[in-house]
């Protein structure tokens, strides 16, 4: 077993959503139980908790499948993890979700992950500083070929400098991708928000207050990264890459 996170860091993991961008395939199954080479997708953020050395983890996701994730994960023992479930009613937004992890992470500092992001590199080094020492908040950011998909991060060194969410003219190449640290600060901060024109509360605007009060870092995402529900395209990328990554043992 990897060091365990000091017991102040939770996870928590966002599995809801309505996935439109990939049906018909989301009309019946949640998009975080589709397959991904061998296995469901959601079983790969699940084992980069346990790598992080985090052990207990909130999965958030939509009354429909609740009971699919249950049937599935369990207490989460199978991973190294202690499991815990929670409903978001509607899909109000990344930001809504994390603010639904509150009874679970209060006093806690959080890791979150986003349920369809599936990556190679370690996070225990980050987190274990993270638990330990800071106050603020990180992203992880990867370069990518077309930013305007994702939250786009402008940095000065590790420092953030701003994040535009989908930008149709990008000020980088680098995404942010679905990985944050958070301190015990963020469900006041998230209290504090108001809907977007498509009336989600947004991640990239809850990470923009950390922005602005000058205390969000980036760090970047070594290795291999997918957002795998973007597009038909991008899951079926995932799977092949994933089916090599396997193959070699290296995932
Ligand atoms: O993957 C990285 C990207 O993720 C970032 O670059 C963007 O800044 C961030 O907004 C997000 O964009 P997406 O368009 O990929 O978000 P998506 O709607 O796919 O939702 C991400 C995850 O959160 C997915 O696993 C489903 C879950 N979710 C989504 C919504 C809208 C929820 O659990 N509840 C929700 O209400």
């Amino acid at each position: 077993m990897p060091a365990s996170a000091p017991k102040r860091l939770k996870g928590v993991i966002l599995a809801g959503g309505r996935a439109t961008r990939l049906r018909p395939l989301t009309y019946v199954t949640n998009k975080h139980l589709l397959p991904v080479y061998d296995r469901p997708l959601i079983f790969y953020p699940l084992e980069a908790m346990a790598r992080a050395g985090v052990e207990e983890v909130l999965l958030i996701t939509n009354p429909e499948h609740a009971g699919h994730f249950l049937q599935l994960l369990r207490t989460g023992r199978e991973f190294g993890l202690r499991i815990t479930y929670e409903l978001q009613e509607e899909a109000g937004g990344l930001a809504q979700a994390v603010g639904l992890a509150e009874p679970f992470g209060r006093h806690s500092k959080l890791l979150v992950l986003l349920g369809d992001n599936i990556f190679t590199h370690d996070l225990r080094p980050s987190v274990q500083r993270f638990a330990e020492r800071d106050r603020g908040a990180v992203i992880f950011a990867k370069q990518v070929e077309r930013p305007e998909h994702y939250g786009v991060v402008e940095v000065d060194g590790d420092r953030v400098v701003s994040i535009e969410e989908k930008p149709a003219h990008p000020k980088s190449r680098l995404a942010q991708t679905g990985v944050y640290l958070y301190d015990e600060r963020v469900f006041s901060f998230i209290a504090e928000l108001t809907p977007s024109e498509r009336g989600e509360l947004e991640i990239t605007d809850l990470n923009n207050v950390y922005v602005a009060e000058g205390s969000m870092r980036c760090e970047t995402l070594e290795g291999w990264w997918i957002d795998a529900g973007t597009s038909h395209d991008e899951l079926l990328e995932a799977n092949l890459q994933v089916a090599k990554l396997r193959r070699a043992g290296e995932l």
